[in-house]
């Protein structure tokens, strides 16, 4: 039983034995986000992981972000807290018919997000995460045929910023389709002046109302910039953690879903690990991330292609 063990100080302990790195996304729980060595969003997460020396990578995340340190990085062992931790839009695409959309469209590249199965980056040209997403499709020329996949949110949030038609895959994020408008604007109407800060996962209805646009790390930097002392933050509401620690004065306020409360907000996978779960993760280096080499080279460059394009 792990009852009566301190977890941190074991968690710390192990950290040190296997000379391993802890990384956290800022959707975790505020205990796994206070202990990692490094909290950033996909694209940042994904940088550690490629430059890290150490031998273990704990990656406290989803398995899309977990499989992406391993593929980068494939002689650390990448161990996860719990397999389980998968995500809507990776579900929303499978491999096959993937396959076949790309097929149906052969004059067409495909840039994709990285919220993805490693199957789907090893059929795609470019990865993208919501940071990169812009700075990507401008290096792109304008004649250049896009599918974008999987998430239409974000598709369609870069057609309208960039004036790109771009052909989108249909699959959404559960959490970000879970925001309701009716809900905001009541919200909006109590704190009247404060801004909201959204991320391009979630549907235009909420994205019209959103003072700012981008990533976890581009959310949390508005946070740290805007002028008010109210902010409506419509991602998961973990983020707000980071928030309240770096302006303890300021009020920062999770976007409700229909029930008028964040809490269906919050990401089921990520929810999943656990103290308990990495230190068993770091104990017995299971479960462990493992990629078929054809695969992982497969996969590899279109996640390379973003890491260049991306500078
Ligand atoms: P970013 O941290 O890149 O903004 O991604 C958000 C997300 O939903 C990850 O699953
Ligand atoms: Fe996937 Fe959405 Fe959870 Fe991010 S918040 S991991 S996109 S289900």
């Amino acid at each position: 039983s792990l009852s009566g063990l301190d977890l941190r100080a074991e968690i710390d302990r192990l950290r040190r034995e296997r000379n391993a790195v802890i990384l956290a996304h800022y959707y975790q729980k505020p205990e796994l986000q206070d202990l990692a060595d490094f909290v950033g969003d996909s694209l940042d997460l994904s940088r550690k992981a490629a430059e890290t020396d150490a031998d273990v990578i704990a990656f406290c995340g989803v398995r899309f972000m977990a499989e992406t340190a391993k593929i980068l990085s494939p002689t650390k062992t990448v161990v996860l807290p719990d397999m389980d931790a998968g995500c809507s839009l990776e579900d929303s695409c499978p491999p096959e018919q993937f396959a076949a959309f790309r097929a149906a469209h052969p004059d067409h590249i495909a840039l994709t997000y990285i919220n993805c199965s490693a199957e789907v980056k090893g059929l795609s040209d470019i990865i993208v995460t919501s940071s990169s997403a812009e700075t990507i499709l401008a290096k792109l020329p304008a004649d250049q045929k896009i599918i974008f996949g999987p998430d239409r949110n974000l598709g369609g949030y870069l057609a309208r910023k960039t004036g790109r038609d771009l052909l989108l895959w249909p699959g959404v994020c559960i959490v970000h389709e879970a925001f309701s408008e009716t809900e905001l604007l009541k919200l909006k109407a109590l704190h009247p002046g404060a801004p909201i800060a959204a991320h391009p996962e979630c549907p235009a209805v909420i994205l019209d109302h959103a003072d700012y646009v981008g990533s976890t790390r581009g959310i949390l930097e508005f946070a740290k910039s805007f002028p008010g002392d109210t902010l409506i933050v419509a991602t998961e509401p973990h983020i707000i953690h980071q928030m309240e620690k770096a302006l303890p004065g300021k009020q920062f306020i999770g976007a409700p879903g229909a029930d008028g409360n964040c809490n269906c907000n919050i990401c089921p996978y990520m929810a999943l690990n656990t103290m308990e779960k990495l230190y068993v993760a770091l104990r017995d280096l299971q479960p462990k991330i493992e990629i078929e080499e054809g695969l992982r080279l497969r996969a590899k460059k279109s996640l390379d292609a973003m890491l260049t394009m991306a500078e």
